[in-house]
């Protein structure tokens, strides 16, 4: 039986979200919390199962995404069972989806392999006769799942006389992290940042901005048509020495949030008063104040920018009474408290050297608590048997 298990993590944001989506600078950390997702086929399945029911890709809009970008029935993939577990709670902020979008595209790449030219190397996205890569140019990955071009099912470009490689060396990292992107802007209509797909994908500390920054390593730029207009972002990694007495503790306030409805709401605001833009900038100049601390190792200046974040986010109506409480709760022990993610509900996060501390005073206050440290891996594809499942058409 063909398997493949990968997983990725969630993340937690500490400076930017929503103003990143307008292309203002953000900042987001990989936590220990992963989603897992396992791909196998099972005998006499006709049609994909999920969690062994018969698959509604209504229900499930991204794996839905997921299948007919990466696993089109109509060029014969077979179909599959596909099991989703791991620790990261959904609508909550913490990147659940994303980081479910990251781990299936890897296990379905492991699992279908890749074209490559003759003599290519499956690493140069040039040598790829298929698949989506921000070196590739001709890749629409941001299309929605009816106008998808064939790119990621081309065959007999890039070269003639294709080599086939499958599993650990065909997944490609920015591929996984491009397409989570792709699906995450289609399922919040139009309007997502890159930050998400990225950090589940990466893992560390991610860094979007609107220019390239010195001093961090730069992983590539994200272009993407909004209903607002073009935005682009440069993606940087950081390998801030975060100390190891550093950690997140991470509230969950019991109530769930849709990322795309808190988005759609700040749309609208900004739609009905253009001059809220400015709260937006706010949001941005924080953010840059707690990049540059961020780089200093600074983190008591970091945990004031994440306090000074909250209160913009708290202006714009991105955050809740509960939300309110756990931060509050939070700040007398730690160095900055704020929610992460699109807010309403869902999380918050403290930064904090005293976790137990800062994590009794969140459950206190009502909130349901996780502790994370920095530097958590990104993407890994952690079992492989009978590959690949699917022989794609090549030439
Ligand atoms: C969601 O985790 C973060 C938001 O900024 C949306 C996005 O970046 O796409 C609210």
């Amino acid at each position: 039986m063909g398997r493949v298990v990968a997983s990725a993590p969630g993340k937690c944001i500490l400076f930017g979200e929503h103003a990143v989506v307008y292309g203002q600078p953000a900042v987001a950390v990989a936590i220990e919390q992963r989603m897992i997702v396992e791909i196998s086929t099972e005998d006499e399945i006709s049609e994909w199962k999920l969690d062994g029911k018969e698959f509604d890709g209504s229900k499930h809009p991204h794996v839905q995404a997921l299948r007919d970008r990466m696993w089109p029935k109509s060029v014969g993939a077979t179909p599959l069972s596909v099991k989703i577990h791991g620790d990261i709670p959904a609508a909550s902020g913490l990147g659940s989806s994303a980081a479910l979008s990251v781990a299936a595209c890897a296990a379905l790449r492991a699992a279908r392999g890749r074209w490559i030219r003759k003599n290519g190397d499956f690493s140069v996205p040039e040598d790829w006769a298929e698949g989506y890569h921000s070196s590739i140019e001709d890749t629409n990955s941001y299309a929605d799942s009816e106008n998808i071009r064939d790119s990621a099912r081309r065959s007999g470009q890039n070269g003639v006389g294709h080599l086939h490689i499958f599993g650990q060396d065909s997944i490609d990292v920015e591929e996984c992290s491009i397409v989570g992107h792709s699906i995450e802007a289609v399922a919040q209509g139009g309007r997502a940042s890159p930050m998400d797909a990225t950090t589940c994908a990466y893992g560390g500390i991610i860094l979007l901005s609107d220019k390239l920054e010195p001093g961090v390593d730069w992983t590539g730029t994200r272009n993407l048509s909004t209903p607002n207009g073009d935005v682009s972002w440069e993606i940087h990694s950081v390998s801030a020495k975060s100390p190891d007495d550093l950690f997140l503790v991470i509230g969950h306030t019991g109530d769930y949030s849709s990322t795309a409805q808190q988005v759609k709401y700040v749309a609208e605001l900004l739609e009905k008063d253009p001059l809220r833009m400015k709260e937006i900038e706010a949001i941005g100049h924080v953010a840059r104040r707690g990049v540059d601390a961020l780089l200093k190792g600074d983190y008591t200046a970091v945990g004031h920018a994440m306090k000074e974040n909250q209160v913009l986010l708290s202006l714009l109506g991105v955050s809740s009474e509960k939300l309110d409480r756990l931060v509050e709760a939070a700040n007398p022990s730690s160095l900055g408290a704020k929610l992460t993610g699109a807010g309403g509900g869902g999380c918050m996060i403290a930064l904090t050297r005293n976790p137990k501390e800062t994590s009794e005073a969140i459950e206190l206050a009502g909130g349901r608590t996780w502790i994370s440290k920095f530097n958590n891996k990104g993407l890994t594809l952690d079992a492989i048997s009978d590959l690949p499942i699917w022989f794609p058409p090549g030439n």
